[in-house]
């Protein structure tokens, strides 16, 4: 198949960094989990993440703008294979409540999209993931972050730089701060795991 012409939305990064998260990720999910994913872009990690482990009940979400491409590229790809995407604004609370509804999730993931959401929303991300996952669920995310004990890698720095210039609250986000506000909603860090172009893998887990 050749994907680039058959995804709508199609993001090439996507393509580069699936099977690397796939390694790490498929150690912390369990045959049959309902996995919530924030930000699914195109389709393609759930497409991918679903074709390596079908038992996975993978349930998209994205803003507005991306319903419509997210839910045709899930339906040519994977017909039948997946819930319709529901449209997410972490910022909304109208739709975090709908999110609420969604009932045992034992997974939130999220690739690529801290940076993004200004910091408010990771907050308002952060405040979601928190009260729809049950207790020992699992929190994924997936990007680039900043360390107080690290340098900062030329091409991060410039990604921020261009992060800044685009959108005045898009920023690559510290990972003290995840750590320290998830820490407060009841999540214990069991892995941070480096990947391939200066991104992180970062598992945290509902302690209560
Ligand atoms: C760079 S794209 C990443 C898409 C995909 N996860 C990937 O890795 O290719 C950033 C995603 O974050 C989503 N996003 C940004 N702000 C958001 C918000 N406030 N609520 C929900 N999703 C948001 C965008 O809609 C977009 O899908």
């Amino acid at each position: 198949m050749d994907d680039q012409t058959t995804y709508l939305n199609y993001a090439p990064a996507a393509d580069r960094n699936k099977a690397p998260i796939w390694s790490v990720l498929n150690n912390y999910l369990k045959d049959n989990d309902h996995v919530l994913e924030v930000g699914s872009g195109s389709g393609q990690h759930a497409l991918y993440f679903s074709s390596q482990n079908p038992t996975l009940n993978w349930q998209c979400a994205d803003q507005q703008e991306y319903e419509v491409p997210l839910k045709m590229n899930l339906e040519a790809l994977n017909p039948g294979g997946f819930t319709s995407p529901i449209v997410l604004d972490v910022q909304n609370k109208r739709h975090v409540e709908r999110i609420k509804n969604l009932k045992d999730l034992d997974v939130v993931y999220t690739a690529n999209t801290l940076h993004i959401m200004n910091w408010d929303a990771c907050l308002s991300f952060f405040s979601m993931v928190g009260s729809v996952l049950r207790v020992g669920g699992r929190c994924c995310i997936y990007g680039p972050f900043l360390y107080e004990d690290r340098p900062t890698t030329e091409s991060n720095l410039q990604f921020n730089e261009w992060l800044r210039q685009r959108s005045a609250g898009s920023a690559i986000r510290s990972f003290e701060d995840v750590v320290r506000v998830l820490h407060g909603l009841g999540f214990e860090l069991l892995s941070d795991t480096d990947m391939p172009a200066n991104n992180q893998l970062l598992v945290f887990q509902k302690q209560r």
